[in-house]
């Protein structure tokens, strides 16, 4: 037997970032999912290996696993239909948490099986295969999760056809605090909930909000970029989906961070604030806000210039 393995690491990411629906997202520093792909010669394999705290809660099918439908799709561009691979995913971020969970198996699988072939693609090429994952996993292609997993640091995506990636450099003194409380919504069904049509004044002030966030970062001016967190597009109809949200939305303001907003699809809530100082006492806060409303949570902070996909062992 023949056999080549990398394993990967793609980590959780902030999409949405409360005035970006669909087009802004960043990575999260330590935690996400791994992957390891082996090249063999002597066996192909359409189950896909698990591991991890989730690994029992996801698909093994490839083709209906993030990791398996992002390589798929990535074989076939390539012409590589014919390589025969097992895969391994270390499943370690909860599902449905609006964490970016299937974004980060999708991300580090395609990282791997970049890696594993010579780096044919560039990282920025590989985004479209992740996509893929996404759209299997809840029916849309959406990049804000995979394009930040892959890449790192904060992301805009300007335009889907084409697609039209901008990395945007953050303040460094930037932090993120992450609030999981323990409910599980599956993105598709937040985001059947959606208006279809958008009344022009909303869609004004969201693409003032934006255009201005963006400035901010650019200037660090953290009030700028505060009071430029409102969404418009998604915020109004999920936060009846996450109990204590507008409450837990205050306790982070009142407690010094610059914004809050939902992490996703949610539940998951992030704040942003200036310093790890701030942001840690943010976490606290808000912990007990959500358990006020019954809800136990988990909590992490991040600077915004965070790592993006990379690559843990060769064999
Ligand atoms: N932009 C996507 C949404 C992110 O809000 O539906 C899902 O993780």
């Amino acid at each position: 037997m023949n056999s080549r393995s990398v394993t990967a690491f793609a980590p959780a990411t902030v999409a949405n970032v409360g005035c970006g629906f669909d087009i802004m997202g960043f990575a999260v520093k330590g935690i996400g999912d791994k992957v390891t792909i082996t090249l063999r010669d002597d066996k192909d394999t359409s189950i896909i290996r698990m591991s991890g705290c989730y690994g029992n809660m996801i698909p093994t099918e490839r083709n209906k696993n993030t990791a398996g439908v992002a390589i798929d799709a990535y074989l076939k561009a390539t012409g590589r239909t014919d390589l025969m691979l097992d895969i391994f995913l270390e499943k370690n971020l909860p599902l449905g948490s609006g964490l970016g969970s299937s974004a980060s198996s999708a991300a580090a699988a395609i990282f791997a099986l970049n890696n594993l072939l010579g780096n044919p693609l560039t990282t920025t090429e590989l985004i479209p295969f992740a996509m893929e994952g996404e759209r299997i996993a809840c029916g849309s292609a959406h990049a804000d999760n995979v394009a930040p997993s892959l890449l790192g640091g904060f992301v805009l995506i300007r335009s889907y056809q084409p697609l039209d990636i901008i990395r945007v450099k953050c303040p460094d003194e930037l932090c993120c605090t992450i609030i999981h409380p323990h409910i599980q919504l599956k993105t598709s069904d937040a985001r059947r909930i959606l208006k279809r049509d958008i009344p022009i004044n909303d869609a004004i002030r969201q693409s003032a909000n934006a255009a201005a966030f963006m400035t901010g970062m650019i200037n660090e001016d953290f009030d700028l970029m505060g009071r430029s967190i409102c969404d418009l597009l998604a915020e109004p109809k999920r936060t009846q989906l996450i109990p204590g949200f507008e409450k837990t939305r205050q306790t982070a303001l009142d407690n010094g961070a610059i914004g809050c907003g939902i992490s996703g699809s949610g539940p998951s809530v992030f704040a942003l604030c200036k310093g790890e100082l701030i942001s840690g006492l943010v976490a606290e806060a808000m912990k007990k806000t959500f358990y006020e409303a019954g809800l136990n949570s988990d909590t992490f902070v991040s600077r915004l210039n965070a790592p993006g996909a990379s690559i843990l062992q060769t064999n």
